[in-house]
C-alpha cells in the first residue's frame, strides 16, 4: 500500500501548538504502510512525546536502573497500533486492539521484544518490566490521568534501584507528571483536530 503523505504529515511535521516531537522515521513509515487513522498516528505522536521526556527524566534521575530506552520510545510510539484495524476502540472502549497491535507488528517484521508493548500497556500490574511501566504511564499522563497503582510501581523500581525511599521518589516523580500534565489540554486538542476516518 503507498504511503499517505498525511499521515507522514501528522507524523513527522513540526506541530506549532504544542511543540510535540516528530514520531520514529521507521515507525511513521510503518503507520503510512498500514493507512493508519489520522487520529491515532496524531495519538501515538503525543504519548511518543511523553514517553521521551519520562525516559529521559528516568535516565537522569536513576543512572544505575536498567533499562531500554529505545524500547520504551519505540513501544509508546506504536502502543495503539492495533486500532487500525479495531477503529472503534479509538473513540470507545475495548481491548481488542492489545493482541492485533502485536500480530500487526510482528507481521511486519518487528522483534517480540518491542511488539510486545501493544499487548502490555494496559497490563502493567502484571509484573512488566521499567519500559512497559513507562510506556503506560505515558498512556496516562499525557491527558493528565494520574493512575496510583501504576506510579507507585514506577516509584517502586525508582527506589529499588537508587537506593533512595519511596516517599522521596514520589515526590520527585508527582512533580515530573504534574509538569507533564499541564500541557495536557493541549495535547488532547491536537489529537482532537485530526479526524478518525482519512
Ligand atoms: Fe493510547
Amino acid at each position: 500500500m503507498a504511503t499517505s503523505p498525511n499521515l507522514l504529515s501528522i507524523a513527522l511535521d513540526e506541530t506549532p501548538d504544542p511543540p510535540l516531537r516528530p514520531l520514529p522515521v521507521p515507525v511513521a513509515e510503518l503507520l503510512g504502510e498500514l493507512g493508519a487513522p489520522p487520529r491515532l498516528v496524531a495519538h501515538l505522536r503525543a504519548v511518543h512525546d511523553v514517553a521521551v521526556q519520562l525516559v529521559d527524566w528516568v535516565g537522569r534521575r536513576c543512572p544505575g536502573l536498567e533499562m531500554d530506552r529505545e524500547a520504551v520510545v519505540f513501544g509508546a510510539a506504536t502502543h495503539d497500533v492495533g486500532k487500525t484495524v479495531h477503529i472503534a476502540e479509538l473513540s470507545g472502549p475495548g481491548a481488542r486492539h492489545e493482541e492485533a497491535g502485536r500480530d500487526l507488528l510482528l507481521a511486519h517484521g518487528v522483534p517480540p521484544g518491542l511488539a510486545r508493548f501493544a499487548a502490555t500497556h494496559a497490563s502493567w500490574d502484571k509484573g512488566v518490566g521499567i519500559e512497559d511501566l513507562l510506556v503506560s504511564l505515558a498512556d496516562k499522563v499525557w491527558k493528565n490521568k494520574r493512575v496510583p497503582g501504576l506510579e507507585d510501581l514506577v516509584v517502586a523500581e525508582l527506589s529499588r534501584a537508587g537506593g533512595r525511599p519511596a516517599w522521596e521518589e514520589f515526590m520527585e516523580l508527582d512533580e515530573l507528571l504534574t509538569r507533564v500534565g499541564e500541557d495536557a489540554d493541549r495535547r488532547l486538542a491536537w489529537q482532537a483536530a485530526h479526524p478518525v476516518r482519512a
